[in-house]
C-alpha cells in the first residue's frame, strides 16, 4: 500500500474512528472523545509506587464472580509461577468481586470463610510467600456492582485499615451504586484513608471513564479505567477491545510514571482470540503503557499464549522507565502507525497495525517515528526476535490482517531490557522461643530480569529497633538480609514493612519502590536490653 494524501487520509481516519466510537453505543467512550481536552499539568502521587505500569492477573474477564474462591485463586497463583509469567514480571494477583466479604455488626469487614477458609489474610500470606503481590477489590459506593458485597461508603477509614491488615498491595475500587456521591471527593477520601492506614497500596480507580479521572486521579491513585468493561465474563470481544484501545490512545498525554490510563484487563489468551490477535492486543497494551493485568485462565493456556504474555522484549517496552504512552501518529482507518514512545536507551517503540481484511505492505520514514531522517538504524522485531539493519530513511513492514508488527528502532545494535523485578518472597516469618536473647536472620532475594546490574537497593527509614536489614548483590541478584534481635522483647507478635528504593541506571529515573513484610512471633518474654 502506498502512502498518498496523508492529510486527507488522516481526516478520513479520524472520521471513521469517530463513527466507530458512536457506533459502539458506549457513552463513556463517546463523551471521552469530546471531553478529554488538553492535558493539564499533572501532579502525581509521590509515593514511588507503580512507577511502571502494574502487571498481574485479575479474575473478572474469564470467570466473573461466582467461581472465585481460595482454591481457584491459589491454583491461578501456582499457574502464574509455573507458567513463567512471574519471571516475566507479573506480580499483582487476587480476587475481584468474588471476595464476598460482609460487614459485621461492629462495622468491620468479615471474611467469608466458606469461600476463603484461610481468611483473606491467609490468602495474602500464600501470595506473598510465592514472591507475588496481593490484589483485592472493593467499591466506592454503598455496594459492589452485583450488590453482593458492601461498598466503602461511610466506612472508608475502617475498610482501608482492614485492607492493610489483610496486607493488600493493590486495591481496585469500583464506582457502582454511588448515586449522589462526588467522584473526586470520594476517591480522595479513600486515598487519604489508605495513607492513614500506613501500608503502601496501589490504588486502581474503576469508574470506566466516568468523571474523566485522567484529569484529577493522578493525585489520589495510580491507575484509572478509561473505558467500560472490555468484555462480559468469559466472552472476549475483539471489536469491542479494539474500540477500547483506540479510545484509550487519545488520552496518551495524561499517563506517566505512577499514573496510568487503564483500558481494562487483557483479553489475550482468552477463548475466541486468535494467536495473531493475542500478539496484536499485547503489542497495543505494551505500547500504550497500559497496566498488563492478564484476564485469562492461567491454568489452561496454550504455549502460544504463554509466549505472548511472557515476551520480555514486548514487556520491556511496557515497563520502560520513562513511562511514556505511545500513540497513533498516522492512520488511514485501516493501517495505523503507533509511535511517540521513546525508550530509556534512546530507541523508539513502533507498531504497524493492520485492521484490514488483506495483507498490507507499509512503509514509514524515520522522522514519522521521531528519528532523524539521516540516521542509520537497527530494527528489532519484538515478535520474531530478529534484528535487521543498519537501514537508512525508513523501512517497509508487511502485516497480515489483525496483525501488529512490534518494532524497536535504534541507532545502536543493542536493545536492552529495562529492570523487571522478581522476588522469591515478599513475606518473612520468624519465630523466637525461649527467654534467651537471640539473633534471627532471614533473606529475601530480588532478581532483575532486565539487562543491567542495578545499584544496591536503599533501605528506607523507620525500621523498628528489633530489625536491621543489609543489602548485598551478586550480579543481577540482590539479597536483603534481615536480622532480628529479640533482646528485651515482650511476648507477642511484631510486624514491620521493609521498603527499599532504587534508581534505574541508564535513565536515572526512580524505580517502583520495593517492599515486603517481616513478622516476628515471640512466644515468651525475652531477657536483655532491647537493641
Ligand atoms: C465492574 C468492573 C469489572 C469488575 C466488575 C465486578 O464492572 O469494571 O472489572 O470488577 O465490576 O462486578
Amino acid at each position: 500500500m502506498k502512502k498518498v494524501w496523508p492529510f486527507f487520509a488522516a481526516a478520513i481516519g479520524a472520521l471513521l474512528s469517530w463513527a466507530a466510537l458512536n457506533a459502539s453505543g458506549d457513552a463513556n467512550i463517546r463523551s471521552m472523545f469530546f471531553c478529554s481536552g488538553p492535558a493539564p499539568s499533572i501532579r502525581a502521587l509521590e509515593d514511588g509506587l507503580a512507577m511502571t505500569p502494574p502487571m498481574g492477573w485479575y479474575p473478572w474477564n474469564i470467570f466473573g464472580e461466582e467461581p472465585q474462591n481460595e482454591k481457584l485463586i491459589k491454583e491461578i497463583v501456582d499457574a502464574l509461577v509455573s507458567s513463567g509469567l512471574k519471571e516475566a514480571g507479573y506480580s499483582y494477583v487476587g480476587p475481584d468481586e468474588g471476595i464476598c466479604f460482609t460487614r459485621g455488626a461492629d462495622g468491620r469487614l468479615t471474611t467469608n470463610l466458606e469461600r476463603y477458609p484461610s481468611g483473606l489474610r491467609g490468602l495474602g500470606d500464600y501470595i506473598h510467600k510465592k514472591g507475588l503481590k496481593y490484589a483485592l477489590y472493593t467499591d466506592a459506593g454503598t455496594h459492589t456492582c452485583s450488590k453482593a458485597m458492601p461498598g466503602t461508603k461511610d466506612h472508608e477509614s475502617e475498610d482501608m485499615r482492614q485492607f492493610a491488615e489483610w496486607r493488600a498491595d493493590y486495591i481496585k475500587i469500583d464506582w457502582c451504586n454511588t448515586e449522589g456521591q462526588d467522584i473526586v471527593k470520594t476517591y480522595t477520601t479513600l486515598h487519604d484513608a489508605q495513607s492513614a492506614a500506613g501500608r503502601p497500596v496501589v490504588h486502581s480507580l474503576c469508574s470506566w471513564g466516568e468523571g474523566y479521572p485522567w484529569r484529577w486521579a493522578a493525585e489520589v491513585g495510580h491507575l484509572w479505567r478509561t473505558t467500560s468493561d472490555i468484555c462480559a465474563p468469559g466472552q472476549a470481544d475483539w471489536e469491542r477491545a479494539m474500540r477500547m484501545a483506540f479510545a484509550n490512545e487519545k488520552l496518551a498525554a495524561f499517563a506517566g510514571p505512577g499514573h496510568w490510563n487503564d483500558p481494562d484487563m487483557m483479553i489475550a489468551g482468552m477463548p475466541g482470540v486468535s494467536d495473531t490477535q493475542n500478539r496484536s492486543f499485547f503489542s497495543l497494551w505494551c505500547l500504550m503503557a497500559a497496566p498488563l493485568i492478564a484476564g485469562n485462565d492461567l491454568r489452561s493456556m496454550s504455549k502460544a499464549a504463554v509466549e505472548t504474555l511472557a515476551n520480555l522484549e514486548a514487556i520491556g517496552v511496557n515497563q520502560d522507565p520513562l513511562g511514556i504512552q505511545g500513540k497513533i501518529v498516522w492512520t488511514d482507518g485501516i493501517i495505523s502507525l503507533w509511535a511517540g514512545k521513546p525508550l530509556f536507551d534512546g530507541s523508539q517503540a513502533v507498531l504497524v497495525y493492520n485492521q484490514g481484511r488483506h495483507p498490507a505492505q507499509w512503509r514509514f520514514a524515520w522522522p514519522e517515528i521521531g528519528i532523524d531522517a539521516a540516521a542509520a538504524c537497527y530494527v528489532r522485531n519484538l515478535w520474531a526476535h530478529e534484528t535487521t539493519g543498519p537501514l537508512t530513511g525508513g523501512m517497509t513492514v508487511r502485516v497480515e490482517p489483525d496483525e501488529a508488527a512490534m518494532l524497536r528502532v535504534s541507532t545502536k545494535n543493542d536493545f536492552p531490557i529495562p529492570p523487571i523485578m522478581v522476588a522469591d518472597s515478599y513475606l518473612l516469618s520468624l519465630r523466637s522461643t525461649g527467654s534467651a536473647p537471640l539473633k534471627l536472620a532471614g533473606a529475601i532475594t530480588i532478581a532483575n530480569k532486565g539487562s543491567a546490574e542495578l545499584p544496591l537497593w536503599r533501605i528506607g527509614e523507620g525500621l523498628p529497633p528489633w530489625l536491621s536489614v543489609t543489602v548485598t548483590k551478586n550480579g543481577k541478584i540482590q539479597t536483603f538480609t534481615n536480622t532480628v534481635s529479640t533482646a528485651g522483647l515482650k511476648k507477642g507478635r511484631y510486624h514491620a514493612i521493609v521498603r527499599a528504593d532504587n534508581t534505574e541506571p541508564v535513565s536515572g529515573r526512580p524505580m517502583s519502590a520495593l517492599y515486603y513484610d517481616v513478622e516476628l512471633e515471640v512466644t515468651q518474654n525475652v531477657g536483655g536490653q532491647p537493641a
